[in-house]
């Protein structure tokens, strides 16, 4: 791991662990070696962080007394408390998981001691009080209005897509705001080998200098939450916003593919985009990492394999951690609590197990089709998820969609000219 900053300390369960000023808690926490953070509501099994992108609830915590924050999304900063939720005990034992041996098929809360006097009670509170997730915040919030403004052309997301059709609308002298909710634009690049990467720098450069010369309002940590007619509902750190945009330009990108096999919530088990992001921060997942690209996967798990052999070779080999690729479909994951392997099955049809600290899947991704449903576009479903329908990047009455949510692949030249054709649709109302 890369030496820190401005290092603060944080705490996870009250031990004291040190972190990047401004980091992702969950990054902290797994630079540190914590894999797992939580207990699933439910079946109280271990989680995760495995997406960093605020997509698949593994991360989330009790942040100073809040429940419930994905820790992904929530920077460190001094004294930050975090605790796991989910839990009777420590969070790595969880006694509430003994019920598993008393009901392996399961338990139906709703039925048990059902009918039986003063037990039902009992077993009713008891039900209520570890279900759910976690407690309550230690103080209510005051609701805050939010402040409604017109604008001209808003674009959520800020990954190549979002960049690209930005500066192009902003070079043509519409005013541009764009909302992403990471904490700096990118998406997608920040988890690729900077020498892959490299093919987007022009619309990157391009993006940022116009940023810089404020011509392009970039809002970082920002998230649209929503579309309720032509409102789209934005909270970030300046407070809540209804914006009504002239043109609102949908740039969501795709979400990390999820498949379904055993083992697939065990923390350490990741999306090969979520190692990649992580090993541009300095973070590093464990001595063997191996990585698995399903048909149809890509780009960034060969993308990491690229940046770790290169990172081993800057250290010469000394404590370089080991990167397996496999092509093929993961089975089933060894271990509970965290990672310990993973057996899959390769391209070739052959069943191969292997030991691993971490697990990085590279699954196709599906678009992140949610907000533009919302205002009212029309999807198609695709083997990979649902992809938003176009003409000519116009997806609904003043809404667009460019990038991977409309079936662009990720590729520079290919999301140079879908922003393109998008801006001209736009540039011609
Ligand atoms: S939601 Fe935070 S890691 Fe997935």
């Amino acid at each position: 791991m890369a030496p820190l900053r401005d290092p603060v300390t944080i705490t996870l369960d009250g031990e004291p662990i040190v972190a990047e000023r401004g980091e992702p808690i969950a990054a902290a926490l797994v630079a540190a070696g914590k894999l797992m953070v939580a207990r699933s509501p439910k079946f109280h099994r271990p989680r995760g962080p495995s997406c960093f992108r605020a997509a698949c609830d593994g991360c989330l915590a009790r942040v100073d007394e809040t429940p419930n924050v994905m820790t992904c999304m929530t920077p460190a900063r001094e004294g930050t408390a975090v605790v796991s939720q989910n839990r009777l005990g420590p969070r790595q034992i969880d006694l509430l998981r003994m019920t598993d041996w008393f009901f392996p098929e399961g338990l139906d809360h709703h039925e048990l001691f059902a009918g039986i006097p003063g037990v039902q009670n009992v077993m009713q509170a008891f039900a209520r009080r570890v279900a759910g997730l976690g407690r309550l915040p230690a103080e209510g919030t005051p609701p805050r209005a939010a402040a409604r403004r017109d604008a001209d052309v808003v674009v959520v997301g800020a990954g190549p897509s979002g960049m690209a059709i930005a500066s192009r609308l902003a070079r043509a002298g519409r005013a541009v705001e764009v909302l992403d909710d990471q904490d700096a634009p990118g998406g997608g690049l920040t988890a690729l080998d900077a020498d892959d990467a490299s093919s987007f720098s022009e619309i990157h450069a391009s993006f940022m200098d116009l940023v810089a010369r404020g011509r392009v309002r970039l809002r970082t940590s920002t998230i649209a939450g929503g579309v309720y007619g032509r409102d789209l509902l934005v909270s970030g750190p300046e407070g809540a916003e209804i914006l009504l945009a002239r043109a609102l330009v949908l740039a969501s990108g795709a979400h990390d593919g999820v498949l379904a096999f055993e083992g697939n919530d065990v923390p350490g088990l990741m999306s090969a985009r979520a190692g990649g992001w992580l090993l541009r921060r300095g973070v590093l997942l464990g001595p063997r990492v191996v990585v698995v690209i399903p048909e149809g996967g890509g780009p960034f798990g060969a993308s990491y394999a690229r940046a770790m052999a290169r990172a081993t070779m800057q250290r010469q080999g000394k404590h370089a951690p080991t990167v397996t690729v496999v092509q093929g479909t993961p089975l089933r994951i060894k271990g509970s609590s965290r990672v310990k392997g993973v057996v899959v099955m390769t391209a070739a049809g052959k069943e191969e197990a292997l030991a691993a600290d971490a697990v990085l899947v590279d699954a196709p991704r599906s678009p992140a089709y949610e907000l533009a449903t919302q205002a009212g576009a029309t999807v198609r479903h695709e083997p990979r998820g649902y992809v938003v329908v176009t003409d000519g990047g116009r997806a609904a009455e003043g809404v667009y969609a460019v990038g991977e949510l409309a079936g662009c692949p990720l590729d520079a030249a290919a999301v140079d000219a879908d922003a393109a054709r998008a801006a001209a649709t736009i540039l011609s109302v």
